[in-house]
């Protein structure tokens, strides 16, 4: 499928592809803010683009720097500017620190408020005088509360004309406004406190699936290699290597700020003297096969807006992989999403360790 922009047609492809063919790699919102700057910057490409999804915006326009939180997003743009032969855009994740810069700055709205509104605190950190920020979103996920974060963080902001449901809007510094520190969120479990950044899956308070799963953790290995994949802020890791002082705990996670948060409570929690590996990646990235006594995963079931199992298909197959015979992969997962007839598919085998109204955890042994 192709999208026309001011350089060239594109093809583009989303990333993870084994998925729903008829899902594009981009929307409306992006092709708006491409014909946006082929009319008012055809000269100047956009200095910084946040949070595009598949590098539609990115390849699109000639951006110079492409920053997101997401591993899948990065993969996803530069294996696009290789299928066009384009130039890749610097990648940045979303934590590093924004350089200044001339010209538009693109932001595409991203789920998570608390995401935005960290992101408007850095721009507006390195924002010049008269340099403007373009938000672009599909209209059903543009909440009044974006509108609202981009006044009270960087200043006057206008919007336009919806075309194809899709709307941009257009935000100006006021430097009177006082910009304040960057969020962090925390929660207890069992007295400690755990840290997230804005981006990171329950920031707030524990997901009811991952304390059902931590109330039922298997029998760990006592000199193990442990995994926590799709480690958000790293709770299971943690509890796991708390019950397990002499296993070696490895965490995974798509999200530049998930593996952040993750070290973060590890040096406070666990304590930085022992030794643990943080991977910001694609499921388990380029770990060798046989490698895990044990992985432990909550998996996800959206990738951006899109729902689906897709995901967790891609990390049991990751866990079949990078485990080692006899092995084990245990799972929470919502009841009515059959991850059972998935595990049992792929492993050969599939049993219950506990379940209750909402929730089931699973254990699936590599058997050779
Ligand atoms: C349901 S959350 C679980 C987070 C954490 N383990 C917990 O229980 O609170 C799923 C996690 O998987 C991560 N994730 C999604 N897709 C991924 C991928 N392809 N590779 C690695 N991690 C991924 C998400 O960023 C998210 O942190």
């Amino acid at each position: 499928m192709f999208i026309k922009s001011p350089i060239k047609d594109f093809q583009l492809a989303r990333f993870p592809t084994n998925h729903d063919a008829s899902l594009r790699a981009w929307d409306a919102a992006d092709e708006l803010v491409l014909s946006w700057l082929e009319e008012h910057s055809p000269e100047q490409p956009p200095a910084l683009i946040l949070n595009d999804s598949f590098g539609a915006i990115a390849l699109g326009s000639g951006g110079l720097i492409s920053i997101s939180d997401s591993k899948l997003s990065a993969m996803a743009t530069e294996l696009n500017a290789r299928k066009n032969d384009v130039n890749c855009p610097q990648l940045l994740d979303a934590l590093t620190p924004l350089p200044k810069t001339e010209g538009p700055i693109i932001i595409k709205i991203p789920k998570s408020m608390e995401l935005l509104a960290y992101q408007l605190r850095k721009l507006r950190a390195q924002l010049a005088d008269g340099q403007v920020i373009v938000g672009a979103a599909m209209v059903k996920h543009l909440p009044k509360r974006a509108l609202e974060l981009f006044e009270q963080i960087i200043g006057p902001t206008t919007t336009s004309l919806a075309k194809k449901k899709a709307r941009l809007l257009f935000s100006h510094l006021d430097s009177s406004l006082s910009a304040s520190s960057l969020p962090q969120s925390a929660f207890s479990y069992q007295e400690r406190e755990y840290q997230s950044h804005a981006n990171v899956f329950s920031s707030k308070s524990i997901d009811i699936g991952t304390r059902f799963l931590l109330q039922h953790l298997p029998h760990l290995p006592e000199r193990g290699q442990i995994a926590d994949l799709g480690c958000g802020n790293g709770i299971i890791g943690v509890e796991c290597a708390l019950r397990a002082p002499e296993s070696d705990i490895h965490f995974f996670d798509e999200s530049s700020m998930a593996i952040d948060s993750a070290r973060y409570n590890w040096d406070h929690l666990v304590g930085s003297s022992r030794v643990a590996q943080f991977n910001w990646v694609d499921t388990f990235g380029s770990t060798p096969a046989n490698h895990f006594d044990l992985v432990i995963n909550n998996p996800p079931f959206h990738q951006g807006q899109v729902i689906g199992d897709f995901l967790a298909w891609n990390m049991f197959t990751a866990s079949l992989r990078c485990l080692k015979v006899h092995g084990q992969l245990v799972i929470v997962g919502n009841r009515h999403l059959n991850y059972h007839g998935k595990l049992k598919k792929l492993f050969g085998n599939c049993e219950t360790i506990a379940s209750n109204a909402k929730f089931v955890i699973l254990r699936a042994t590599k058997l050779r």
